[in-house]
C-alpha cells in the first residue's frame, strides 16, 4: 500500500488548480445507463479508483466499459448476470445504486448488502423501502438484497423520512420505468440528483420538480442511450479552498460552480477569508490574515456538507481560540480526530460534535487516512505541522481525488507518494 511522505510547507499554497469531474455525480449516471439496453457517454470524468470499482460490478453484470481520456463509453447490451457481489459492494457502496435500474428493467435481481464503513454503519433501508413503494418483492438473505418484480414497476408514491442522497438516486431511476406517476417527497437535493436528473431527462425520463424535494416521474416503457458531460466536484474544490485559509496562502479553484459550495463560502467569509467569486472560479485569500473561530454545522445540501466536516476541522485547529463542529449526516464520522490529535490538534468530541481548541502548534508524526474525506483533511494538516509527516492508507485518497499529489504540488507542496512497506 502506498503512503505519503509530507514536509512541512516553506511558503503557504498559492495559485490556481483545476477541478475534475464529480465522482459521486459519475456513479449515480453510471447506474442510470443500466436502465437501457445499448451505448451511453459520460464525459469530463475523473480517474478515479471508484470509477475502476464501478466498472468491475458493471464488467460483473456481463456490460462493456471503455474508457478514452475522461470519458466513459458503456454498453449494457450483454447485462445478464444480474448481482453484484459483496468483494465489490464492500469496497464501495455506490455499487449499490445498480439495485434500482436492474429490477425496473428487469424484474429481479441480487445486490450484496454495502455493509459499514470507516465511521459505522451507512442503512440502506430507505433504498428498500423505496423500492417496494414502487411494487418491488424485497428480500434480505445471506447478505445479499434479492429484489423481484412482475412485470413492470408501478408508480407509487414515497416520502423520505431523511434526506438521502444514495435512496433518492435509486428510486427516482427505478420510477423513470414504472408503469404510471410516481411523486417522491423530501428527496435529496444535492447538485448530483440535479446532475442525474439531467441524464435521465436526456435519455427520454419524464421526471419534474428538479432543484427541489418534491419529484414527480411518470414513467415510460423504455428509454435511449443516455450521453452528457459530468458536473465539477464541490467536494473537490472545497477541500482544496479549504487548505488555502489552512495555509494563510490564495488559491483560485477553476472550472467548477461556485453555487455549489455556498455555505462553505460563508463559513470561510465569516471567519475572515477574503474571498471573490467568477462564473466558473473561486479564489479564496487568507494571506496575513489573523482568521476567527467559527461554529459550523453539517446538513443535507444546501447546507454545509458532511464531505468537508473533515477538512474543516482541520482549518478550525489553525485558528486561535474554540470552535465548535458538528457533523448531523452522520454523527459519528470522526475518524480523523484521533489522528489530528497525534499531530498535537486539541479536539474533544462529545456526542456528534467536536469543540476544536485551535492554534496550537502541530508537529509530524505518523498517520493513517481512514476514508477519503479524512485523508484530504490529514494531508492539510501535514502541510503545516512542523517536520515530515507520514501518511498510509492513501488508497482511500485514490478514491476521490483525482492526480491529488500533482495538484497540491503544482500549488507548493511537497508530497511525496513512497512504497508502504510496514
Ligand atoms: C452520499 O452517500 C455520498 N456518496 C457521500 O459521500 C456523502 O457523504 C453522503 O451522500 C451525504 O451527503 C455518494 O454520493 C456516492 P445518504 P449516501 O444516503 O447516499 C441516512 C464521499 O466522501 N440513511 O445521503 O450513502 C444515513 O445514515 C461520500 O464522497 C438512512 O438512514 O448518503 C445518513 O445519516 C462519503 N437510510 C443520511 O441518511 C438509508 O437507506 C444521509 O445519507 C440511506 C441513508
Amino acid at each position: 500500500m502506498d503512503r505519503y511522505l509530507i514536509p512541512a510547507l516553506e511558503q503557504p499554497l498559492n495559485g490556481e488548480v483545476e477541478i475534475s469531474g464529480a465522482k459521486n455525480a459519475v456513479l449515480a449516471i453510471m447506474a442510470a445507463t443500466l436502465l437501457v439496453d445499448g451505448v451511453s457517454e459520460i464525459s469530463n470524468v475523473p480517474h478515479l479508483k471508484d470509477m475502476k470499482t464501478m466498472s468491475d460490478v458493471f464488467r460483473v453484470i456481463g456490460c462493456r466499459i471503455d474508457g478514452a481520456a475522461h470519458t466513459l463509453r458503456i454498453d449494457t447490451r450483454g447485462a445478464n448476470h444480474l448481482e453484484a457481489p459483496y468483494e465489490l459492494v464492500k469496497t464501495m457502496r455506490a455499487s449499490f445504486y445498480v439495485l434500482g435500474p436492474l429490477v425496473a428493467r428487469f424484474g429481479r435481481c441480487r445486490v450484496s448488502l454495502p455493509g459499514g464503513c470507516a465511521w459505522g454503519p451507512r442503512p440502506v433501508d430507505l433504498h428498500l423501502k423505496g423500492l417496494e413503494a414502487l411494487g418491488a418483492t424485497i428480500n434480505v438473505t445471506h447478505g445479499y438484497v434479492e429484489a423481484l418484480c412482475e412485470g413492470r414497476l408501478k408508480g407509487g408514491t414515497f416520502h423520505f423520512p431523511v434526506s438521502s442522497v444514495g435512496a433518492t438516486v435509486n428510486i427516482l431511476m427505478a420510477a423513470t420505468l414504472a408503469s404510471g406517476k410516481s411523486v417522491l417527497h423530501n428527496a435529496a437535493i444535492e447538485p448530483e440528483i440535479d446532475a442525474l436528473v439531467d441524464y435521465l431527462i436526456g435519455m427520454g425520463a419524464k421526471i419534474e420538480g428538479r432543484g427541489t424535494r418534491t419529484l414527480k416521474v411518470e414513467g415510460v416503457e423504455k428509454l435511449s442511450p443516455g450521453s452528457g458531460a459530468t458536473i465539477p466536484d464541490r467536494i473537490e474544490a472545497g477541500s482544496f479552498l479549504i487548505g488555502a485559509a489552512v495555509t494563510r496562502g490564495c488559491i483560485k479553484t477553476t472550472n467548477m460552480d461556485p453555487t455549489h459550495i455556498e455555505a462553505l463560502l460563508n463559513s470561510l467569509r465569516e471567519m475572515g477569508c477574503k474571498i471573490t467569486i467568477g462564473d466558473t472560479w473561486v479564489e479564496v485569500d487568507a494571506r496575513d490574515k489573523k482568521l476567527k473561530p467559527i461554529s459550523v454545522k453539517t446538513l443535507p445540501h444546501p447546507g454545509f456538507p458532511t464531505d468537508l466536516q473533515a477538512p474543516m476541522m482541520t482549518l478550525l485547529a489553525t485558528i486561535d481560540g474554540l470552535s465548535i463542529i458538528q457533523d448531523t449526516v452522520y454523527t459519528d464520522r470522526f475518524t480523523h480526530v484521533a489522528e489530528l490529535q497525534r499531530l498535537g490538534a486539541d479536539i474533544k468530541l462529545v456526542g456528534d460534535t467536536a469543540h476544536v481548541q485551535g492554534g496550537k502548534p502541530l508537529s509530524s508524526a505518523p498517520i493513517m487516512a481512514s476514508d477519503l474525506r479524512a485523508g484530504a483533511a490529514l494531508v492539510l494538516a501535514a502541510l503545516i505541522a512542523e517536520g515530515e509527516t507520514s501518511i498510509s492508507r492513501i488508497y482511500h485518497i485514490d478514491r476521490g481525488y483525482e492526480d491529488f499529489e500533482n495538484k497540491i504540488n503544482s500549488l507548493g507542496a511537497a508530497v511525496q507518494r513512497t512504497q508502504d512497506n510496514s
